[in-house]
């Protein structure tokens, strides 16, 4: 197992994001936001931007940067800012102001007098759950699923048969992605080539974006960028930022620098759903599912739909059940729009089903484990496809032994001042793929490359690409050259949906199993070293009928320098064996204060099933930083909409997210059934399924603690508050 190969740049300031690429003659964008949440531009004052030092140009929907309609495979349709004067949400870019500095640019910015026509504006959940439920079926919510017993009418009907029912309404908050590096870009034209360094989860999705949205043939632009400070979905699409400056950058035939501030990050960008979720669970008295209900509705902006799958993502499948009916509905408010973030769907969605599970163990008197394993699904309900591959309930017994669950009290224990509490839940997150393609060059100095355009956003793929190719080409870890992060490269999956070791590991094998096939070929070939011999590949070696010799002596031999060949692999035929999942069991232990009630997680323990593990250092930190981040959606993050649309803590300073001081020792195991129904690396996604349950796990220890229910993320001091 090797350390990230990429770790040293990124501790000593050598890897070069976006930002940190300069050009002689570069400019700098400043995003100008609106300041209302609904309404129409009437008027932009720029006189006084225009004459300030250093501008150079300012742009406006009264003079537009030209952007192109664009739909992308992956986001849909892109929202192109300064195309119209329609304002949606408070904190919408409406402007750029270019000029030689950034102080310059910001300065300026702030000397745009903007009027509005103002209109009223739906900001509150709760106004919009009240309009929505009147409003037409016509946004594309996700169809509603319902899977009844044959002699059952309605869910209603099972729930109303089923002797124990648990019914609750939960809520989750509104998130940012909060990624390190800001959203940001530099845009350089060169002769009608065109150049964008920008954060993505995939250079060549960014790449065929932009060759749409500025109209010019995908040849002629180049998406560069190795090294991306996090993204969690938030980077799948060209940011606001991208678009602009490739767009100044062609009309001042200049570089252009464009970033957003931390603050403009949480309006300018996107967000995660906040949620609303009604869960019903219908059970016999010793814990068999009966019916199950979950109805959903999440957050989306005005004007552009997305839906937080809750519902869907969790009850459609975590467990076995007669009677099954699951909705979604959209509730569209004048805030920013919703877009994919860690776990899209199961993070929320696992605290109300996880919830609703503990408190259905409750009502029952038994144990949550237990419950759960009870209720464990072969197959999503109403769905012949068994998993490929489940090991839960080892993930729950393993993980009960390390957890000391045996010692918990149904009432949780006091220790002096503090109130102690453990809570578990489950965790799943689908195995996916997407299509990918890779590139492996052997070379005459016996080395190799293994190349493709997709991204690692912090997840480790670099590391990855390097050690699967190893074990494909069968030579030593430290003879390749991992390389990714620029759309010249083979066409590389996305950086999303935990898919890309399964989706870059399958095409490297067949990349590999290409490559080798011409190196034998051309070994055997007329006046090459075993002409007309039986050849064979092992160990970097080709092997004929008498003698063997590295490859890089064969390619010298023959008068190569490289070799060079492409794998592509995609979803296929498996979808139609079997349903595909990862797993895990979540527990932790939480402290809460007598007094104060203030909420400490003392212990965090997750063990998880997520087929072979490629490289134990790096899964192990991809999960502990999504079950940190589960800690933080419990106690920590939610983003606040004010009555006029604003954000009221849009800044690190009043969006919290956890400190080192939050977290515990955070213990991630793994038990490991390579998978191999579900592709030939035998790895599913490990990258979102961290948060998956633990904000349930979290409240479910609380109430073991406290005896309180909460039903809301964060949870806080004053939901705990007693008389
Ligand atoms: Mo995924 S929501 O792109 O981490």
């Amino acid at each position: 197992m090797s350390a990230r190969l990429d770790a040293p740049q990124k501790v000593t300031g050598l890897a070069k994001y976006a930002l940190d690429n300069n050009f002689p003659g570069m400019v700098y964008g400043y995003v100008v936001l609106s300041t209302i949440a609904h309404g129409e531009i009437e008027a932009m004052d720029v006189t006084a931007a225009k004459s300030a030092p250093g501008v150079i140009g300012v742009y406006t929907p009264f003079d537009p940067l030209e952007l192109r309609p664009t739909t992308s495979p992956m986001m849909g349709e892109l929202w192109l800012p300064l195309q119209d004067r329609d304002v949606q949400f408070y904190g919408q870019p409406i402007g750029m102001v270019v000029a030689e500095t950034f102080e310059q640019a910001r300065d300026a910015a702030g000397l745009i007098e903007v009027s509005y026509q103002v209109k009223p504006a739906l900001t509150s959940f709760e106004d919009g759950l009240a309009a929505a439920e009147d409003a037409p079926e016509s946004r594309g919510n996700p169809p509603s699923i319902e899977v009844l017993a044959p002699d059952v009418e309605s869910i209603e009907d099972a729930l109303a048969a089923s002797p124990v029912v648990v019914e609750a309404t939960y809520r989750t908050a509104m998130q940012n992605h909060a990624a390190m590096e800001p959203h940001s870009a530099v845009a350089v034209w060169d002769g009608g080539e065109f150049t964008i360094y920008s954060g993505n989860q995939g250079s060549h999705l960014q790449s065929a974006e932009m060759s749409s949205v500025l109209g010019v043939d995908p040849a002629a632009v180049h998406a560069v960028n190795p090294y991306v400070g996090g993204a969690f979905g938030g980077k799948a699409g060209t940011s606001v930022p991208g678009l602009l400056a490739a767009a100044a950058a062609r009309a001042l035939d200049r570089p252009v620098k464009c970033a957003l501030t931390r603050e403009q990050v949480f309006t300018a960008t996107a967000t995660r759903p906040a949620t609303v979720q009604k869960v019903a669970l219908g059970a016999d008295r010793n814990g068999t599912l009966i019916a199950l209900r979950h109805d959903s509705w999440s957050t989306t902006s005005i004007s552009r739909s997305f839906v937080e799958p809750t519902s869907h993502g969790t009850s459609r499948e975590w467990y076995a059940t007669q009677n099954l009916a699951i909705s979604q509905k959209m509730v569209p408010l004048n805030i920013p729009a919703g877009t994919f973030m860690r776990a899209p769907g199961e993070a929320p969605g696992s605290f109300a089903l996880e919830s609703a599970i503990d408190e259905l163990a409750v009502a029952l008197d038994l144990d949550p484990i237990e419950l759960r394993q009870r209720n464990s699904s072969v197959a999503p309900p109403g769905n012949d496809l068994q998993w490929s591959s489940k090991h839960l309930d080892e993930c729950y017994s393993i993980g009960a032994q390390r957890f000391g669950w045996a010692n918990r009290s149904p009432r949780g224990h006091v220790d002096g001042d503090w109130l102690v509490g453990v809570g578990t839940a489950t965790a799943m997150f689908p195995a996916l793929r997407f299509p990918a393609t890779v590139e492996i060059t052997l070379n005459a100095d016996e080395t190799a490359v293994v190349s493709t355009s997709g991204s690692d956003p912090g997840t480790g793929l670099l590391t990855v690409l390097s050690t699967i190719g190893a074990e494909s080409l069968d030579i030593p870890a430290g003879r390749i050259t991992p390389q990714l992060g620029d759309s010249r490269y083979a066409p590389g999956g996305m950086s999303g949906g935990s898919t890309a070791t399964a989706s870059a590991g399958t095409a490297i094998m067949l990349a590999a199993t290409a490559v080798l096939d011409e190196l034998v070929a051309l070994a055997a070939e007329p006046g090459a070293p075993f002409e007309s011999q039986v050849v064979t590949y092992a160990d970097g070696l080709v092997h004929g009928d008498h003698g063997t010799m590295p490859f890089g002596e064969l390619l010298r031999a023959v008068g190569r320098e490289s070799l060079s060949a492409k794998g592509s692999s995609a979803p296929g035929e498996e979808l139609t064996k079997h349903s595909f999942s990862s797993f895990g069991a979540q527990f932790c232990e939480v402290r809460v204060h007598r007094l104060t009630r203030e909420v400490r997680v003392s212990r965090l323990l997750g063990v998880f099933d997520g087929g072979r593990v490629i490289n134990e250092m790096q899964a192990r930190s991809q999960l502990s930083g999504g079950m940190i981040w589960g800690v933080s959606a419990a106690l920590h993050e939610g983003l606040e909409v004010e009555p006029d649309g604003r954000f009221a803590n849009a800044d690190f300073a009043s969006y919290l997210v956890p400190v080192n001081a939050d977290i515990p020792e955070v213990d991630v195991q793994f038990v490991q059934y390579p998978d191999t129904l579900h592709n030939a690396v035998g790895a599913r996604g490990l990258g979102e399924i961290g948060v998956v349950g633990v904000a349930a796990a979290i409240a479910n220890a609380v109430f073991n603690a406290t005896g309180i229910r909460v039903r809301h993320i964060p949870i806080t001091i004053e939901d705990l508050l007693v008389e």
